[in-house]
């Protein structure tokens, strides 16, 4: 089975990437509602929370897990991670190769933004991880604490919600960014917003299918693994407590109906 866990509902933005780049494989998803938001909490206790949501998906029967939420990727350390013995993804890591990819070896300046929380900005990680591999590359960081409480509201659409979008995304408009990273899991919900407002010519990042690409290819190169996971057709969706928001937004991730099984 797959594991994929987030702060809440929107790593189902990463659950979906997954479910449409490998159909049939079942997954195993949780949701931390409980304890949600991950965003505006302090690195000790999203380690703790991510440890806890691990060990939650291997006694599941996870045999491969994403780490669907960038504020616990954003913390994640290897050490956090050296006990364990399946594969563990996470959304950053395949966004960044994307990035560097996209901006090569040139010489000239690439100008690259980064959307998040507060946490995964502050964690500096996109940063830390594109300017050591790609020096010439000017990474701008913007933290946006107001756009996952308007998508969890369900107003994708709003005119509040545009002028918020365009207020976070000015800076990095004007310093004529060439590619944005959505680091966030939330924010695909809002990729029609966000591409018109940063301007079309900007190439945009979205970490759920950077991460589902990197899981097909690595089972492509695992058939060990790839045929020993399920394909019994039986996504299983926990979450640590169940509300109407969270509902009404995994129906909007998925465009159908998820039952959600509290723990
Ligand atoms: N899942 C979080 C992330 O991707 C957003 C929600 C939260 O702050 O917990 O950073």
């Amino acid at each position: 089975m797959i594991g994929i866990f987030d702060s809440g509902v929107g790593g189902m933005t990463v659950a979906h990437a997954v479910e449409k780049a490998l159909p049939g494989f079942d997954l195993v998803y949780f949701g931390d509602l409980a304890r949600t938001p991950y965003g505006s909490k302090s690195p000790d206790t999203i380690r703790r929370y991510t440890q806890q949501n691990i060990d939650f998906l291997i006694s599941k029967g996870a045999q491969l897990i994403i780490i669907a939420c960038n504020s616990a990727a954003s913390v994640t350390t290897e050490e956090m991670l050296s006990g364990y013995t399946l594969p563990i993804f996470d959304v950053i890591t395949p966004a960044v190769q994307r990035v560097l990819s996209m901006v090569g070896k040139s010489d000239s300046k690439s100008k690259v933004g980064i959307i998040g929380t507060r946490a995964t900005v502050k964690s500096g990680i996109y940063s830390r991880k594109i300017e050591a591999a790609a020096p010439h590359c000017r990474v701008i960081a913007q933290e946006c604490p107001l756009l996952v409480p308007l998508v969890e509201e369900g107003w994708l659409d709003k005119r509040e919600t545009k002028m918020i979008v365009r207020r976070y995304l000015h800076p990095l408009r004007t310093l004529q960014i060439d590619a944005l990273v959505l680091g966030c899991t939330h924010y695909p919900l809002l990729k029609k917003l966000i591409q018109p407002r940063i301007g079309n010519r900007v190439k945009i990042i979205d970490s759920s299918e950077e991460v589902s690409a990197s899981v097909q290819s690595y089972l492509e190169a695992h058939p060990t693994l790839k045929n020993s996971l399920s394909q019994n057709g039986g996504n299983r969706f926990y979450v640590s407590d169940i509300t109407e928001a969270a509902l009404a937004t995994a129906r909007k991730i998925f465009g159908r109906r998820i039952d959600l099984l509290k723990t």
